[in-house]
């Protein structure tokens, strides 16, 4: 890393070295390995430009559809983050400002910077606020099946899941703090969620469905040239096809669709209706509505799909390239309807950049902090 290089504009131009190490899309990071590749150097916090090394992670983010906004990301420092109590009130803060707009601002809280030399600090869940997912013995699933591992820790910690165990169950957060683990539930008044309703479709109320407003992505390393941050949770808005189209209607997650179908009159069993793709619309339809009832900033696919495109575009006129993994920014639905569809990206990660962590209960240190916390 060479500390004497001058100082370009990083919005002006490319900003990656050309000596930077090669890091694959789908490689999973300890922050000890990622810190021995990048060495970055000893520098003073106040060196580090935050806001625009965090904007500029958003822009290189190959498989986010939505940074077009990148230059709206806002920062909350809680580098100087000292203590379990510090930390869990930086993230309950975070979630305070992202719903006093009700989503329509993006965040990212950044913790204190990887130091080989000290335990790290790592929240275990993928995201802030995530439901619960319980399996019964018969191999059935309460709840999301993404997160019954996570559940299970929490239960392990201490967490005592509601007496009446629901499929909509807040998990609570677990943080690794020097070597130990610590769990707390979302105090209630942060949690924010909107009741899934359809204006035409009443049985589909009826289905009780559900889904939290904002999306905190919370186990991705924050990297730049300068520093590396294993805990740097970041918000923004949803989609409504990453709820209606994948969270609810997935076979692996709440796999909802052969009862939306029914709840509008279709036959799960008759393919020639489309029942799932009439399915699929409706559930999008509902989920859009109720958030817009409820005054949170969601989009549709082809609004966002349409604001990538400009996105894309602005970035041509200023000759920078943009990278980016086709299937991931192709929605789940009308993939050939958006604009997106007929351009070719070369999935390349620069810096600085979101990556991916080790599992944490898969690291020496999250293995060694679990059995020093159950
Ligand atoms: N796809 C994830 C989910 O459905 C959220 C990822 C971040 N999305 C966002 N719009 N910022 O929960």
């Amino acid at each position: 890393m060479n500390l004497n290089k001058p100082t370009a504009c990083p919005y002006s131009t490319q900003t990656s070295r050309t000596d930077q190490p090669e890091l694959p899309l789908e490689k999973r990071w300890s922050a000890d390995e990622l810190c021995k590749q990048l060495q970055p150097p000893i520098s003073s916090a106040a060196a580090i430009d935050l806001q625009k090394d965090a904007q500029l992670a958003w822009r290189n983010s190959v498989r986010c559809s939505g940074r077009a906004r990148w230059r709206s990301l806002r920062v909350i420092d809680a580098r100087s983050a000292n203590s379990v109590e510090e930390s869990f009130d930086a993230l309950f803060e975070h979630l305070k400002r992202a719903d006093a707009n009700r989503s329509a601002e993006s965040f990212i809280t950044v913790f204190p910077e990887f130091n080989p030399d000290q335990a790290e600090t790592r929240i275990w869940n993928h995201q802030l606020m995530r439901y619960a997912g319980y399996s019964g013995s018969n191999g059935s699933v309460l709840g999301d099946p993404m997160n019954i591992r996570l559940t299970q820790i929490a239960i392990d910690l201490g967490w005592q899941p509601p007496h009446q165990r629901s499929r909509f169950d807040i998990l609570p957060i677990i943080l690794q703090f020097r070597g130990k683990l610590h769990l707390r539930p979302i105090p209630t008044e942060y949690v924010a969620e909107v009741a899934i309703r359809h204006p035409e479709y009443p049985g589909i109320e009826s289905l009780g469905l559900r889904w939290y407003t904002i999306p905190v992505v919370s186990d991705m390393l924050f990297a730049s040239e300068q520093a590396i941050y294993p805990t740097a949770p970041f918000s923004g808005h949803y989609v409504s096809t990453e709820i209606a189209a994948r969270n609810l209607a997935d076979l692996k997650r709440y796999n909802q669709l052969p009862q939306i179908a029914s709840a509008i009159g279709l036959d799960p069993s008759k393919h020639a209706q489309f029942w799932i793709d009439r399915a699929l619309v409706a559930l999008n339809e509902a989920v859009l509505w109720s958030f817009e009832q409820a005054g949170y900033r969601i989009v549709d696919q082809h609004t966002v799909s349409a604001e990538f495109a400009s996105f894309c575009n602005k970035e041509d006129r200023n000759e920078r390239i943009v990278h980016g993994d086709w299937p991931w920014l192709i929605p789940p639905m009308s993939g050939a309807s958006t604009p997106i569809f007929f351009r070719s990206f070369e999935p390349k990660i620069e810096l600085p950049n979101f990556l991916y962590q080790t599992v944490p209960w898969n690291t020496p240190s999250g293995q060694a902090a679990l059995a020093a916390s159950t």
